[in-house]
């Protein structure tokens, strides 16, 4: 780290953390004692800040406020077998970071800036990492541009920060999914890669007709055929038929390049299953549901980790599986689980000491 970049820190003068149980804990609701702030003026980036957890003072002509230059990450960290936290790939959010940034017209964040400033936050609020099995310490970087002015090009000031959330699991429940072919997530050439604000607030509307029918999330369909599966709600997608694992391929853009789905797909080929990444047809996957082959669905994502798909709702039809019988996506979860929690050797080097 360079001495331009010295984190100046201001310790919060209480912790929060006697009012809180971190054993039973939503996901995303309660921040921890610090956060970090950093300002892009004049083509730089200034000294970054870790102070106390605080609102913000906003200009309502904020650039981000009305044309959605916003982007953001969710990572996560754990305390290993001797308490101590780590992090679960950070370097490949912080690359991701960049290449939503450069798609939505925003300065690269120094990696610097971004690790250094992730690890000393964490380390200061470390009291807050949850030991139990399935809660971890979610952190969530983010930047937005700042340029108080509301004609429509990309903003001269951006703020880049890091708050952390002492969270439970995402979805408790296998899931009940609605195969969306009306609405669409993302088009080839789109912003789908991203992971820019705007994706999910787009998401919603389709995502809140599909609860009203009792579903958790969609499966979303790709936008020039409604034909291929894409991504489920805020996760990537596997579906297992007979002994191979299949998820939809990235090369068109439309698709989140998932760290858990990375993750996944290794220890798939790690336990012995083939795994395909490329375009899979509706077609393919209901046939293979009426031949009994499909054998397990389930979402990949930071968030939810790898949460079991239940029910398909698609075309008049209700696609039921036996997630009390599946040995596949409970396999790599425990797995997963066991190398986040130091309990098995880190073979791959996944996880990052604080
Ligand atoms: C994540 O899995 O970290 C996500 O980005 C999903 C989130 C929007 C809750």
């Amino acid at each position: 780290m360079t001495a331009a970049w010295d984190i100046l820190i201001t310790r919060a003068e209480h912790s929060k953390l006697r009012d809180l149980n971190l054993e039973n804990i939503p996901f995303g609701k309660y921040f921890t004692d610090h956060m970090l702030e950093v300002d892009f003026i004049d083509g730089e980036w200034k000294q970054p800040e870790i102070k106390p957890y605080q609102p913000l003072l906003l200009a309502p002509s904020m650039a981000a406020l009305h044309y959605g230059q916003a982007i953001f990450e969710g990572i996560k960290a754990y305390n290993d077998q001797a308490g101590n936290p780590r992090i679960f790939r950070p370097l490949d959010n912080y690359h991701r970071f960049n290449q939503s940034a450069e798609r939505m017209q925003m300065p690269a964040v120094p990696e610097e800036i971004f690790m250094e400033g992730m690890r000393q936050l964490i380390e200061l609020d470390r009291q807050w990492v949850p030991s139990r099995e399935d809660h971890s310490l979610y952190i969530r970087p983010f930047m937005f541009s700042t340029d108080e002015m509301i004609g429509v090009r990309p903003s001269e000031h951006y703020k880049f920060m890091i708050i952390l959330s002492p969270s439970g699991p995402y979805y408790s429940m296998p899931m009940r999914i609605h195969v969306e072919e009306q609405y669409v997530r993302a088009a080839p050439g789109g912003v789908g890669y991203a992971k820019a604000a705007g994706n999910y607030g787009a998401a919603m509307y389709a995502t809140a007709q599909a609860r009203k029918h009792g579903y958790d999330q969609v499966l979303w369909m790709d936008a020039s055929e409604h034909k291929y599966v894409q991504e489920c709600g805020t996760m990537n997608v596997f579906f297992i038929i007979g002994n191979v694992a299949i998820t939809p391929s990235l090369e068109q853009g439309t698709i989140l390049n998932g760290v858990t789905r990375q993750s996944v797909i290794t220890m798939l080929k790690d336990a012995g299953l083939t795994v395909e990444e490329r375009p899979l047809s509706l077609e393919e996957i209901l046939a293979a549901y009426d031949q009994g082959t499909l054998r397990e669905v389930f979402g990949t994502g930071t968030a939810a980790t790898i949460s079991p798909i239940r029910e398909l709702a698609c075309r008049g039809r209700d696609l039921h599986f036996d997630v009390d019988a599946w040995t596949v996506a409970p396999g790599i979860k425990k797995r997963l689980t066991e190398i986040r929690e130091g309990k098995v050797p880190d073979v791959h080097g996944w996880m990052m000491p604080v």
